[in-house]
């Protein structure tokens, strides 16, 4: 399990000067750009949608990890993925019918990663979504807002998945989204996750230092 990934996540990022922050992403070497899509329904806040993403892909050639924070996810899946996401991860708690969205995003030839909130057990994840997903998103944070302080309660998930993985699928990315920072990150390494969201992390400070600090560490995590 060594396919480290750093996935800054540009909701933290400043609005006014959002290429050019991308830009520092790039440039730093991260290898996602994650990409939060709230509705004001599946969790309080607002925050971007299709123009936004359409009009930051034509300048990078990032990994768009999209994370759909979104009611009724099936509605919109085929319209991110011709924005440009390359990867579209759904939440369990707001699909009617997870098969479904699964093979729709399936469809699109975007990966398929299915989240969990910190309520929500590692048991409400069948076998079958195990098997049939890309990356399991485990959210270390209530979602809706960055900023927030990393729940350690949930590190146990991660830990429980990644044991689940290990016969089902080796090769299951697990992603970890929220509050993770230079006091958390060894944490959410060791239990398993290989995908990492940082938000505040990155953004607040110097973009380019903050990225060149965590990619060490995920570069002694891969050995
Ligand atoms: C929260 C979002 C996160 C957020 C993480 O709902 O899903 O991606 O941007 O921000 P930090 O890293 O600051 O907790
Ligand atoms: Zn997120």
């Amino acid at each position: 399990m060594k396919r480290y990934k750093l996935s800054p996540s540009i909701l933290s990022a400043d609005f006014n000067r959002l290429g050019y922050d991308i830009e520092c992403v790039e440039k730093a070497g991260a290898e996602y750009l994650h990409v939060d899509v709230m509705d004001g329904s599946f969790v309080p806040s607002i925050s971007f949608g299709m123009p936004v993403i359409r009009s930051i892909r034509k300048k990078s050639s990032l990994f768009f990890d999209v994370h759909l924070m979104i009611v009724n996810p099936e509605r919109y899946i085929r319209t991110f993925s011709d924005c440009g996401a390359d990867g579209i991860t759904f939440h369990l708690e707001a699909a009617k019918d997870v098969k479904r969205v699964i093979s729709l995003i399936r469809d699109t030839g975007s990966r398929v990663g299915i989240s969990i909130s910190p309520e929500t057990p590692v048991s409400a994840l069948t076998d079958e979504i195990i098997t049939d997903v890309d990356m399991v998103l485990i959210m270390t944070v209530r979602p809706g807002f960055g900023g927030q302080k990393y729940m350690e309660e949930c590190t146990g998930k991660i830990r429980e998945l990644r044991k689940r993985a290990d016969v089902l699928k080796p090769e299951l990315d697990i992603e970890v989204d929220g509050g993770i920072n230079k006091d958390t990150i060894m944490t959410v390494l060791e239990a398993g996750a290989n995908v990492i969201v940082m938000g505040s992390s990155v953004f607040n400070g110097d973009i380019a230092e903050n990225i060149a600090y965590y990619k060490k560490i995920l570069k002694k995590a891969r050995g």
